[in-house]
């Protein structure tokens, strides 16, 4: 362990979701002072009354603001003096039902990219000033999605392969500054956003069932990434993967690529799901 969080100023983007408050409950847990933000504003006020008041500010912040971000990261620096580790963690998926590419809404195609990769090149730009002069931490959430096939989920999972992308420049970007940029890869996370593949949508939920083998399809609870997250910081770690069952898959991702992506498009049961998707999206789509 070489990073300690005692006294370090944490930026949480989407900090009211699952994963966020999990890794805001323990980085204080670690000492951190927490700068919550997300779009909903009651709800970061909520979960900053679990902390000391002293050691807590919370801030309404819709990351596609590229000013607003900058301004949160000035009022944590006004409020506290310093900001050390910024974890761009805000993100979206659809709003309703999955769609593939060839039917999905051009607009929630964009703002889904506008959330999940402009998003968090927003926070990441706004905080590096400040985290390159205290030597902290650039965190981005990617996911198990940015390697695995993205079939009826392409604008997520392509933002999260290149949010990835991005942090992996970041981090040989700042080799010589003493600060440093890691990707966080969540599994299957019982939140909010992974509902629509554990029952919110019946077709979702048998495609996850179908191309996910069973003992990677077992979602965990946030608090195992919020864990993950703290020793990924202490260490340092460019990569942090939790649950740590997918580090196998991570580490063959080239091959197993080769192999999902040949199966998925022949697999009849995957293919037929995907044409009822399809249908889906376009019975409900709003007419006129
Ligand atoms: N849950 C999973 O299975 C899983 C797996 C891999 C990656 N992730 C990623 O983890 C991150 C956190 O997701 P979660 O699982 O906690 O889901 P969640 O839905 O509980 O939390 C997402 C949070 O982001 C906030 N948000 C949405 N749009 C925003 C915006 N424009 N500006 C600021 N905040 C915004 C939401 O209000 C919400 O509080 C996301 O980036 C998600 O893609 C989740």
């Amino acid at each position: 362990m070489n990073y300690d969080l005692h006294g370090k100023v944490v930026l949480i983007t989407g900090a009211a979701g699952g994963i966020g408050s999990a890794t805001a409950r323990e980085l204080y847990v670690h000492g951190a002072n927490l700068v919550l933000t997300d779009t909903r504003q009651e709800a970061v006020d909520q979960l900053a009354q679990e902390f000391d008041a002293q050691r807590v500010l919370a801030l309404e912040l819709d990351v596609t603001d590229s000013a607003a971000s900058r301004q949160v990261v000035h009022l944590a620096v006004e409020r506290f003096g310093h900001l050390d580790v910024a974890f761009a963690n805000a993100g979206i998926s659809w709003k309703g039902t999955p769609a593939t590419l060839r039917t999905c809404d051009e607009d929630e195609f964009r703002s889904i990219v506008e959330v999940d990769l402009f998003g968090v090149w927003h926070t990441v730009r706004a905080a590096l000033p400040e985290v390159v002069r205290n030597r902290g931490q650039i965190l981005v959430t990617s996911s198990t999605y940015a390697y695995l096939n993205g079939m009826a989920n392409a604008p997520y999972a392509l933002s999260k392969a290149a949010v990835e992308s991005m942090t992996r420049s970041l981090r040989a970007e700042l080799g010589s500054t003493g600060a440093t940029a890691s990707v966080l890869y969540p599994g299957w996370v019982n939140t909010a956003i992974a509902k629509v593949a554990f029952g919110g949508n019946a077709i979702a939920t048998k495609m996850n069932e179908i191309g996910v083998p069973p003992f990677l399809n077992q979602p965990v609870g946030p608090e195992v990434i919020g864990r993950g997250v703290v020793r990924g910081l202490r260490k340092r770690q460019p990569r942090i993967t939790a649950p740590f069952r997918w580090a196998p898959i991570s580490v063959m991702r080239g091959i197993f690529n080769v192999f999902t992506d040949w199966h998925v498009a022949r697999e009849p049961r995957l293919q037929r799901l995907l044409q009822q998707l399809e249908q889906e999206v376009v019975r409900n789509r709003p007419q006129g």
